[in-house]
C-alpha cells in the first residue's frame, strides 16, 4: 500500500547553528579546504582551529584567510593537537587513506573528502582502523545531508515510489585538459569517476542499495585516467541506474528516482541544495519544493558537518546516513568501471 503525495514532507534536517560546536583540524588546507571552513564558520557553531599543510608558509596563509587559530607545518603535528576533536582530511584521493589512519591512530574522529579513498581495499583500511579505535570515520559525501535529500530519504522510506525501477543521475563538468592537474594525474587518482562519478554511483546507490552487475562504457584522457563514462547498475530485481560522468562537458546535474507509482525528479544540481518535484504515476506533477535555507552551493557542506557532531556526541562511530560499507561499495563499483574502461591510475584494490 503505498501512500498519495500532494505534498512533500518537510526535512527532518534540524538547523546546523543547534548541533554542539566541535573544534576542528583541517589536513591538506587546498581548495576545498577552503570552502567547507567559510562554510562551518558561517552557518555554524563548528570551528576550524587548526590547519596542518606540508608547508607552514600555506598553513598559515590558509590560517590567517580564513580565520583558524593555529598553523602547522606538517601533518603530524595537526594530529597531534590535544585541542582538536576531529580531522577533516581534504587532500587529493591519494592521500585520503594515508592522512585518514595518520588520524586515527592519534585518536581523532575523521571527515574523509569524497572518494572516502582511491579505491575499495583503501577505503575499507579506514573503516577497519576507526572501528578498532573506536572513532568515527565518515566520508564526505555532502549530497547525503542536505535537506532535499532528506526528502527524498522520507519518500523512499513511505514506498512513495512503489517497486522501483530506473534510477538516473548525470554529474559532468568542463575541465580542459591538463596533464599536471590532480584530474587528469593517474598518480594522484585522477579521472571523473573518482572525483565526479562518485556522486552518481552514490546517488544510485542510495536509492537502490549495493548493484549486482556493472556495466560501463566511455573514453580515456591522453593520460590514461578516464575522462567521459556511462554506466548501468543493475540489481538482482532487475531496477537499473543509469549514470553519466565526464570531464569534457558540463552536464545538468539532474537526478531521478522512478517507480510504478510515482517518480521525483531534482532541480540543478542534485548534489546541493536545489528542489525536487514529484509526479504521479500519471505524469502529473503532485508537489514541487524549493530550497529555502539560502545555503547554496558548497556552502551546503555545513549539513555534513553539523551531522557529524550530532553523531559524534551521541556516541556513535559510524554514519546512520552513510555507513562507511556504503562508501567502500560505492568505490568498488567505481573500481569496476575503471577496470571495464581500461583506466591507469593507482591500482584496482592496491594498498597503500
Ligand atoms: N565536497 C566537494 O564538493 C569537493 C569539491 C572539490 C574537491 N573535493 C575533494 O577534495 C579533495 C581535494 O581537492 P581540492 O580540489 O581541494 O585539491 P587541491 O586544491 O589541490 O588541495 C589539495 C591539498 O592537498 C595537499 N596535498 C597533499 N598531498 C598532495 C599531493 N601529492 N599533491 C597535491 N596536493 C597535495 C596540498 O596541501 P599542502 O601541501 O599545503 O598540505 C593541497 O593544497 C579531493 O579528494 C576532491 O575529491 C570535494
Amino acid at each position: 500500500m503505498t501512500r498519495a503525495f500532494d505534498t512533500l514532507p518537510d526535512p527532518r534536517h534540524p538547523d546546523p547553528e543547534d548541533a554542539p560546536a566541535l573544534r576542528w583540524g583541517v589536513l591538506a588546507p587546498g581548495a576545498i579546504a577552503a570552502d567547507f571552513t567559510d562554510a562551518l564558520h558561517k552557518h555554524s557553531g563548528q570551528r576550524v582551529v587548526a590547519a596542518g599543510s606540508r608547508s607552514l608558509e600555506r598553513a598559515t596563509a590558509f590560517a590567517a584567510a580564513h580565520g583558524v587559530e593555529r598553523a602547522y607545518g606538517s601533518y603530524d603535528q595537526l594530529v597531534a593537537d590535544p585541542d582538536v576533536d576531529v580531522v577533516y582530511v581534504a587532500s587529493p584521493h591519494t592521500q585520503h587513506a594515508e592522512l585518514a589512519l595518520l588520524a586515527i591512530a592519534a585518536g581523532k574522529h575523521v571527515l574523509v573528502e569524497k572518494p572516502l579513498a582511491a579505491n575499495a581495499a583503501e577505503a575499507r583500511l579506514i573503516a577497519d582502523a576507526a572501528r578498532a579505535a573506536g572513532v568515527f570515520a565518515m566520508e564526505a559525501m555532502w549530497t547525503r545531508y542536505l535537506p532535499q535529500t532528506d526528502i527524498v530519504r522520507q519518500l523512499l522510506d513511505d514506498g512513495a515510489f512503489g517497486e522501483l525501477r530506473v534510477v538516473t543521475a548525470d554529474f559532468g563538468g568542463s575541465a580542459p585538459y591538463d596533464p599536471t592537474s590532480r584530474l587528469f594525474d593517474p598518480a594522484l587518482a585522477g579521472g571523473a569517476l573518482l572525483d565526479l562519478g562518485v556522486y552518481v554511483v552514490s546517488w544510485a546507490s542510495f536509492a537502490l542499495g549495493s548493484p549486482a552487475s556493472v556495466l560501463a562504457t566511455g573514453s580515456l584522457a591522453p593520460s590514461g585516467v578516464d575522462e567521459q563514462a556511462a554506466l548501468i547498475l543493475s540489481t538482482t530485481t532487475g531496477a537499473q541506474a543509469l549514470l553519466s560522468t565526464g570531464l569534457k562537458a558540463a552536464t545538468p546535474s539532474l537526478a531521478t528516482i522512478n517507480g510504478w507509482a510515482g517518480r521525483v525528479e531534482t532541480d540543478s544540481p542534485f548534489w546541493s541544495a536545489s528542489g525536487l518535484r514529484f509526479f504521479r504515476a500519471d505524469g502529473a506533477q503532485a508537489a514541487y519544493w524549493i530550497d529555502p535555507y539560502q545555503r547554496p552551493g558548497r556552502e551546503g557542506m555545513v549539513y555534513e558537518a553539523a551531522a557529524l557532531a550530532r553523531f559524534v556526541m551521541a556516541g556513535l562511530t559510524d554514519s546512520p546516513l552513510h555507513p562507511l560499507d556504503e562508501a567502500i561499495g560505492t568505490l568498488a563499483t567505481i573500481d569496476e568501471a575503471r577496470r571495464q574502461l581500461g583506466a591507469v591510475g593507482v591500482g584496482y584494490g592496491s594498498t597503500l
